[in-house]
Formats: C-alpha cells, sequence, structure tokens
C-alpha cells in the first residue's frame, strides 16, 4: 500500500521551487517547479511537487513548520564555495587608495594587500578571529547562505594558519551556516620570507600542509598564482604535497594575468579555479573539456574596477561546470552581499538568471564535493532552502543587491526570518 511521507516542514504556495533535481541526476526530480511545494521530515526533503497536490500527498504531522510562501520563489540556499573571511584589521583605508587610482598590485607591492591583513591577523587570537567572523557569517546567512567555504590565508605562519583554520571549524558549531575549511598558506609570501621565496615553500610543504591535514577537517588546498603571489612551480610543490596529504587542490588563477595556472589546474585534477577574468579565449574549451569547476567571483569585479569580465557564457556555452561565490574578503570583495552575486553574474558574466541561480547552489555544491546532498531540493537532500519575497529567479537577478530573502531553513530548521514586503 501507498504511504504518504511524513512531514515536519512544509513550505506551499511558492510561485517557483527551483529543485535542480537533473543537475544532480536524480531520476524524474525536475529542475523546476511552478506553483510548487515541499516537505521535509528531520531534516531531509521528502516530498516535492504541485502546491495543490501536498494535503493529499503528504502527512503533515501535528506540530508541524508550516510555512506559506506567499508566491514568493523558493530556491536551495546559497552555497558560497569561495570566502576569506577570518581576518583581523581593516584595509578601508587601501580602498580610498585604490578608488584615488592606485592599482591593488601596487600597494601589494608596497607592503600591502594580503601582508596588511595578515599583520592584523597575526596579532589576533582564535577567540578574536571567531568573534570577528560571526557577525560576517550572520549576514551572508541574511542573504541565504547557508553553506560557506572559508580559506585560511592571512596567517602564513604554521601557527597562524592552524590558528584560521581552528577558527573555522568552530565557526561551524557557533552558527546555522555549515563550513568547508581551505588551508591556503599559498596566499602570500610572508614578510620574513621576502627574500626567501623557497624557504617559505618549504616551509608550506614541509610543515604547514601535513599539519593542516592532520587536523582532520580541512577538504582543500588553493593556492594564488599571479604576479607578486606564487609562480606555477611554487603552487605545483604546494598543491602536489597537498594531494598527498588528501587535501584536494584549488587555485586561484587568471585574476588579474594569466601564467599559466589552468594546465597545472587541469593537470592536477583541481576542484576548482576561481576567478578567472583574465582567462585567454585558447583555455575555455580546455577548462570546459577538464571537469574542474569555474568559480565566478563577479563582486571581485565590480570592486577592483576591472574592465575585463570572467567571460561565464563562454564557459557555460562550452560545457563547463559553474559556480559563483562571494569572495568575502578585506582586499577585493567587503561585501556579504549574495543578492549582488547573483545580478552581476548575469550583467558582468552574460548568465541567465537561472543559470546563476543554478551556479551559487547546486554549481558551488559540486565544487566544493557535496552536490550529493546539498545544493539542489530532492527526496534525500538536506532541507536547505531559501523562501525569497519576489516571484522568479529573473526578479532576483534584476532588482540588484537587494535581499529579499524572508526565510532560511538549514537542515529543516528555520534558522532566519524576517518581515519583508513581497515584490511583484
Ligand atoms: O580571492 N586574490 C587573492 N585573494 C583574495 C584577495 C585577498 C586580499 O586582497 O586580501 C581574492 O580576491
Amino acid at each position: 500500500m501507498f504511504r504518504r511521507p511524513a512531514a515536519d516542514l512544509v513550505v506551499r504556495n511558492a510561485s517557483q521551487l527551483w529543485c535542480f533535481g537533473t543537475e544532480v541526476g536524480a531520476g524524474d526530480w525536475p529542475d523546476l517547479v511552478e506553483d510548487g511545494a515541499i516537505a521535509a521530515c528531520e531534516g531531509k526533503v521528502v516530498w516535492i511537487g504541485a502546491a495543490d497536490a501536498l494535503a493529499r500527498e503528504v502527512e503533515i504531522l501535528p506540530g508541524a513548520v508550516d510555512i506559506d510562501a506567499e508566491r514568493g520563489v523558493v530556491t536551495p540556499g546559497f552555497v558560497d564555495c569561495h570566502t576569506h573571511l577570518v581576518f583581523a584589521g581593516s584595509r578601508a583605508d587601501e580602498h580610498s587608495a585604490r578608488c584615488a587610482g592606485e592599482s591593488y598590485l601596487s600597494l601589494s607591492a608596497k607592503g600591502g594587500g594580503i601582508n596588511a591583513t595578515v599583520r592584523a591577523t597575526r596579532a589576533a587570537s582564535e577567540d578574536e578571529l571567531v568573534s570577528l567572523a560571526l557577525p560576517r557569517l550572520g549576514r551572508l546567512l541574511e542573504f541565504g547562505v547557508t553553506t560557506a567555504e572559508m580559506k585560511s590565508g592571512y596567517g602564513l605562519s604554521l601557527d597562524a594558519e592552524l590558528r584560521s583554520l581552528n577558527a573555522i571549524a568552530r565557526l561551524g558549531a557557533l552558527q546555522p551556516i555549515e563550513t568547508v575549511a581551505t588551508l591556503m598558506c599559498a596566499h602570500a609570501i610572508p614578510p620574513e620570507f621576502a627574500s626567501d621565496r623557497a624557504g617559505y615553500v618549504d616551509l608550506c610543504v614541509g610543515e604547514i600542509v601535513p599539519a593542516a591535514a592532520r587536523l582532520g577537517f580541512v577538504r582543500f588546498c588553493d593556492a594564488f598564482v599571479e604576479e607578486g603571489a606564487f609562480s606555477v612551480a611554487e603552487a605545483r610543490r604546494v598543491l602536489e604535497r597537498a594531494l598527498e596529504e588528501g587535501l584536494l587542490p584549488r587555485l586561484h588563477a587568471d585574476q588579474m594575468t594569466s601564467r599559466g595556472a589552468i594546465d597545472l589546474a587541469i593537470e592536477l585534477e583541481a576542484a576548482t579555479v576561481d576567478h578567472l577574468e583574465a582567462l585567454k579565449a585558447e583555455d575555455i574549451p580546455r577548462l570546459a573539456a577538464s571537469g574542474v569547476t569555474a568559480v565566478l567571483l563577479p563582486t571581485s569585479t565590480l570592486f577592483l574596477d576591472d574592465p575585463r569580465r570572467a567571460p561565464g557564457r563562454a564557459l557555460r556555452d562550452a560545457g563547463a561546470a559553474l559556480a559563483l561565490a562571494t569572495n568575502l574578503n578585506p582586499g577585493t570583495a567587503m561585501s556579504e552581499n549574495a543578492s549582488l552575486v547573483l545580478g552581476l553574474a548575469c550583467r558582468f558574466n552574460g548568465l541567465s538568471a537561472e543559470e546563476a541561480l543554478a551556479a551559487f547552489t547546486v554549481g558551488s555544491a559540486r565544487a566544493l564535493g557535496l552536490d550529493h546532498r546539498l545544493g539542489a531540493l530532492c527526496p534525500g537532500f538536506q532541507a536547505d532552502l531559501v523562501v525569497h519575497a519576489a516571484p522568479s529567479a529573473a526578479h532576483l537577478a534584476w532588482h540588484l543587491g537587494v535581499s529579499h530573502v524572508r526565510l532560511v531553513v538549514k537542515r529543516g530548521q528555520v534558522v532566519f526570518e524576517r518581515a519583508v514586503a513581497s515584490c511583484a
């Protein structure tokens, strides 16, 4: 006999319910249900269907949380697969200098840039790093982010990198956003190694990477290949060691200049290449064929006033796996505004609103290796979802930089809610 699934949380009356079932190969589950409803039990999705079938097909348990989406769009929670939100200190002055015409690379060459944040972060305790990061995570949650990757990379010594990573682990237990940790000791050459680059790479390979892997919760190792940061050869040493230790490679690639990071990413079967404003046209098909996810960070394009655009449209047309992220950091993207990311991915990178939404949910989950359990809304997946007070994905991209988030659910629990007028 057919048994109706029991639900302890239902969301009814969604104008659009974005499931992305085909993106995760979930049998017959569609990407979009119009006039939809969704039911969850014990943190997992148990049913999705037409709004008028909910009462007939689902046993709504006594005391269940019953949410009326009021004809708003319902999406999976945003997955922010690239942040540097654990840091201390301010770079507001540097931002002012950049607005007055100084370039990011020239400020970095004078000891500002990443190394300015390194000085402040090294001086902060683990407790201070946690306290500084918590409100940033709170603001991401208000924009509908339910999972966030966070990188170290402002410590650049064994102790300070481990302190940042331990802060990331603590943050995962202190607030609703699920966290993923990335080691990024290859973010900049710290000042004490300015005349001994090889010595710093030796420290990464010999001590920092193995120690980070021993923590047991670090999933990725990222490296910044750029003028003034790391060469391909230096990044290769760090990432090959990371692979030996079970950490998956990622690369900050082709942000300001193109210097071979894409080749390295393809060769190492990296999880992602991130930025790509300077990506060469001939690398687009190679990237698409590789399975390496291209992560677009359009807030940085705006923040740095870079006239180039990461070629999201061309990458998508070539069949590349795409993801989107805030890149929340003090130097190139001091903004938790996930809504802006979605809108700019359309405006700057040529994605449709639906493609941008997919990239910021299931695409980013795939980049983090989590698309078997989150980033899509299909039976068995985590009930991580957002109810927006706006009628469509297109509206979310159009109404630029404004949060329409009415309610956020993480693992079946309402973790953020606010009264917000519907936008028709
Ligand atoms: O992803 N590009 C390197 N890392 C960051 C910037 C970090 C900083 O300037 O503090 C980024 O844009």
